[in-house]
């Protein structure tokens, strides 16, 4: 019988490495071959080998589902098909929903988001290419789970999120439509947290349920966009905790039990860098860093 498998599609964050307007010394590396190139945080996750369900849906993601063979339409299945069965949101941020776009085709499948992430799908006309007729919306529960394709299951539970970069001025709004995911089959946990702005201690006890954890690890330091002159935002104003310091993922995570993987990582990070200092600490705590490719077995 086939087990939970899940393969990583993408691994960085909405910038991707390299950026297409940066010249930081990480996105150099990646344009000279010394660094991997990364695209926008995705994961696609079955069972069963035949039922796939998406976890994210970024803007590149035509291109990561044409580099992956496992997607691929099946030939005994008629002339349009795709074993992509259903879609779960993390957010209504652009690289975690822009790329249901991609997927307007005429395809029917699930798309599983919490109320406010189907209510900023509602809120942008150009989603009606997904009439709910072909794509049924679901709402998850704020905490709880439901059924997905092929013997999957979708936990859902809150994180510490932030506001989506194009609804910032909105000085009314303060809610961040962010959750946590666990998919889980045969008794096997995976957790997919790509955009987390802290690591409470609520969320330590649910992530330890997991048998694997991807977790935020846009930036290695709370400063590091405007250290490297990219940006003005830190990482925890941007919903994303570091990975190094005080309260960081590290401090917060040590000596959880289960694999831990950092993934959405930003093109400023220097575990990006195989030979770096940063990159031997994670790895000395246990973590592993995410690449397009790989594919994780519970
Ligand atoms: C974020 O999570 O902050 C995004 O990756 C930013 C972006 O999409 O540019
Ligand atoms: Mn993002
Ligand atoms: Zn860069």
């Amino acid at each position: 019988m086939a087990r939970l498998t899940a393969l990583v599609l993408g691994s960085a964050a909405g910038g991707g490495v390299p950026q297409w307007n940066c010249r930081c010394r990480i996105c150099t590396a990646a344009r000279d071959g010394r660094v991997r190139p990364r695209t926008q945080t995705a994961l696609a996750v079955t069972a069963d080998g035949i039922h796939w369900l998406l976890l994210n849906a970024p803007p590149d993601l035509r291109g990561q589902i044409l580099a992956t063979p496992q997607l691929s339409p099946r030939p005994d299945a008629g002339p349009r098909s795709s074993p992509i069965a259903a879609v779960a949101l993390t957010g209504a941020e652009i690289d975690q929903m822009a790329g249901l776009l991609h997927l307007r085709e005429g395809h029917r499948f699930d798309l599983h988001g919490t109320g406010d992430v189907l209510a900023a799908l509602a809120a942008n006309p150009m989603f009606a290419v997904l009439p709910a007729d072909r794509v049924a919306r679901h709402t998850l529960p704020a905490a709880g789970r439901v059924a997905g394709p092929g013997r999957l299951t979708i936990e859902s539970f809150p994180v510490p999120g932030k506001i989506p970069l194009y609804r910032e001025d909105d000085t009314t709004e303060t809610a961040a439509a962010v959750t946590g995911l666990i998919v889980e089959a045969d008794g096997c946990r995976l957790a997919f947290v790509p955009e987390i702005a802290a690591v409470t201690p609520a969320v330590r006890e649910t992530l330890a349920t997991a048998d694997v954890v991807l977790l935020d690890g846009t930036v290695f330091t709370d400063d590091e966009l405007i250290a490297a002159g990219a940006g003005h935002k830190t990482g925890r104003r941007m919903g994303h905790v570091p990975i190094d310091g005080p309260g960081g993922s590290l401090q917060a995570l040590d000596g959880l039990p289960g694999r831990r993987i950092f993934i959405h990582l930003n093109n400023t990070n220097p575990v990006l860098l195989e030979d770096s200092a940063e990159r031997r600490t994670v790895e000395r705590a246990g973590w592993k860093v995410a690449h397009d490719g790989m594919e994780i077995v519970p």
